[in-house]
């Protein structure tokens, strides 16, 4: 369903939640709840704003963004499925996969008890994805707007037999200023260093960035936290079902060569990955899913 007066019909939620037609035509649904607002497109079933009350945006949305049909936004929650980075044997096909870039379907929509909104998303298979993966694996992306961001991507594998995905939910968090941020939690965890050809290293000590920084931290299920000196705020990050993490800022002359970061557009924002990624590929029994779960919150 791609019309917006009928989605207002069938899933909007009088004074907490819209469809509306956006930038580049694609379609976006605004949430509004006692706790926060959240803005999410249907294009990739991707949370493009998070705004908890009182607060500054959690979400960075680049404003060199580009808004269309099957092209990627640079911001927001993106879903990398079902593989995460290059494809592992075809340099033709998307890094990140297609999720991101496709249309998603609206399943539900519900105003919770505690003033929460849950919406749930399911990938639309078409035969451009069909072109891309063979497998029966029907993909749902279920997000929580309130006092905390919740996003999980639930894999069901109903094929018969077993099939491996990579994923990450790439989520690109707005903060003040990378020089004055560091991140916790991922202590003397290993990592394969991508801007160093993929080396292996232990980190030591909390994160900060002074350069591109490009890792997949493995066998990690932590808590991580964003110490955002420059807002002095915390973000904090709870995962189930993820055994990488990813940490990600281009810098300034890779943002120069993607041309989509917006000026200086590096300094304000960070991605930190619930991932599943290089090694620690998930393998779903036929018959059964795999859940990548997230919550994001703020503290001071
Ligand atoms: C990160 C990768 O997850 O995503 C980086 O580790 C990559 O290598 C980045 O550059 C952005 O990818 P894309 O496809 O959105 O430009």
């Amino acid at each position: 369903m791609t019309d917006v007066s009928a989605l207002n019909a069938r899933f909007g939620i009088k004074g907490k939640l819209a469809f509306r037609e956006g930038k580049g035509g694609l379609i976006g649904i605004e949430v509004t709840t006692e706790h926060s607002t959240a803005v999410i497109a249907l294009q990739g079933a991707q949370v493009v704003s998070w705004i908890p009350a009182g607060e500054k945006p959690v979400i960075w949305l680049s404003t060199g963004s580009k808004f269309a049909a099957g092209k990627s936004m640079r911001g927001g929650v993106p879903v990398c499925w079902p593989w995460f980075g290059a494809h592992a044997t075809n340099p033709a096909l998307s890094a990140h996969g297609y999720a991101r870039t496709v249309p998603w379907d609206v399943v539900e929509t519900k105003a919770l008890p505690d003033g929460a909104v849950r919406l749930v998303f399911r990938l639309a298979e078409s035969d451009a994805t069909r072109a891309q993966w063979q497998f029966k694996t029907p993909v749902e992306n279920h997000i929580t707007i309130g006092k905390t961001l919740d996003v999980e991507l639930v894999t069901r594998n109903s094929d018969d037999k077993p099939v491996t995905i990579t994923e990450a939910l790439h989520t690109y968090f707005a903060i003040g200023d990378i020089r004055k941020t560091t991140v916790t939690g991922l202590e003397n965890c290993d990592y394969l260093d991508k801007v160093d050809a993929g080396s292996r290293k232990k980190q030591s000590g909390a994160i900060a960035f002074t350069m591109e920084t490009d890792r997949i931290y493995v066998n990690t299920k932590a808590e991580c936290v964003i110490e955002d000196t420059a807002w002095n705020r915390r973000i904090h990050i709870v995962k189930r079902g993820s055994q990488s993490t990813v940490v990600w800022n281009p810098w300034v002359e890779k943002s120069d060569k993607m041309g989509d970061m917006g000026e200086n557009g590096y300094l304000r924002m960070l991605c930190v990955e619930s991932a599943n990624a290089a090694e620690n590929k998930v393998t779903i029994a036929p018959g059964t899913e795999h859940r990548l779960y997230v919550s994001y919150r703020v503290s001071k």
